[in-house]
């Protein structure tokens, strides 16, 4: 019997030892240690052995037994570690983008126009200022000569901001609070660009999104007038687009400026030729512009008898557009690497 069980312990080691996965252990394990087992077998003849015979076997049983359960256990240790690293790696997120190479980012298209705008501007000799997204109703309309319930306002499809009282909050929808705050905040002479985001509800198409860029200038002195503030929109174009780009006026409207205008420049695409872009016209519409209203001057606390200023503003998006060629807008804004990559 003693034989049977050395030759059961080895061949009992050697087989859990051969396992090469947890179900199979388990089954070596029931096979050699459980209730059909040859160990369990030989247990219930030890009843039949002479006593000392009995003790010895007994003896030797335990420690067969014993063997192969240290033998399992070690093996599935060891199969559960394999088990773990293999669920770890099949498991694994790849979170790197695949790249050909390193390759260094940049900055975005919008920052991009901004940066070379104000570096015009600034050439020019203008400041930069920046003023709140977020903005109250008295800034971005009433300050600015929009009395209350002005139509004017309805030109504005305003997002207003669950605060305070009903629409007394609101995303600006331009940037010309900003000159109110420049004004509060200065002295003139001031000649001062404000580039910003700014917020109208509409829904994003080829040529519009809720959310877009302006970039706003303001300039207050003494004797001041319209012909400055075409000669400066005139220098502006040629210093950012070159000098056959050129500029005009045309006659509007806006509360806060007085008299007002809209100016369109040169079709970049075409140069004047007339193409699909500026339909056959030879000229785009860039912004909105006039004479600070003596009215806007006063609510900056500066005295309209002493001085007088221009004030124009436009959106930058488009501005991109026309310059790479681009024909949807949205494609700004998407977030496409692939996209963005070129510029
Ligand atoms: N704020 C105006 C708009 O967004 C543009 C403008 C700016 C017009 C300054 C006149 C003077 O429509």
């Amino acid at each position: 019997m003693i034989e049977q069980l050395e030759h059961l312990e080895r061949d009992g080691v050697e087989a859990v030892a051969a396992t090469t996965d947890l179900d199979e252990l388990r089954a070596r394990e029931s096979e050699l240690l459980g209730k059909k087992s040859q160990l369990t077998t030989l247990k219930s003849g030890l009843g039949r052995l002479e006593p000392d015979e009995r003790r010895d076997a007994g003896a030797r049983l335990n420690e067969c037994r014993r063997q192969i359960e240290a033998a399992v256990s070690a093996r599935r240790s060891e199969l559960e570690a394999e088990a773990r690293l293999e669920r770890l790696e099949a498991e694994r997120l790849d979170l790197t983008e695949v790249i050909d190479g390193p390759r260094l980012g940049h900055l975005h298209l919008v920052t991009q126009a901004h940066d070379q705008l104000e570096d015009t501007f600034v050439g020019m000799g203008f400041t930069v200022a920046e003023g709140p997204e977020i903005e109250t109703e008295w800034y971005n309309f009433g300050a600015l000569n929009f009395p209350p319930g002005h139509p004017a306002r309805a030109m504005y499809d305003t997002l207003y901001v669950d605060y305070g009282d009903p629409e007394s909050t609101l995303l600006r929808t331009h940037t010309s609070p900003v000159q109110m705050r420049v004004m509060e905040q200065n002295e003139p002479p001031i000649y001062v660009v404000c580039p910003g985001r700014v917020f109208r509800s509409d829904t994003p198409d080829a040529s519009h999104m809720p959310v877009f860029h302006q970039i706003e200038g303001l300039v207050v002195d003494r004797g001041i007038t319209m012909a400055d503030l075409a000669g400066t929109l005139d220098e502006f174009t040629a210093a950012y687009f070159g000098r056959d780009i050129h500029t005009r006026l045309r006659p509007s409207y806006f509360p806060f400026t007085e008299p007002s205008a809209e100016f369109d420049i040169t079709c970049v695409i075409c140069e004047g030729e007339g193409c699909r872009t500026c339909g056959r016209t030879g000229w785009i519409e860039l912004g909105g512009c006039g004479m600070v209203h003596p009215n806007v001057l006063r609510n900056g606390g500066i005295d309209p008898e002493i001085y007088t200023g221009f004030a124009f503003g436009f959106g930058t998006d488009r501005l991109s557009l026309m310059r790479y060629g681009i024909s949807d807008l949205r494609d700004m804004f998407s977030n496409d690497i692939r996209f963005l990559r070129q510029f």
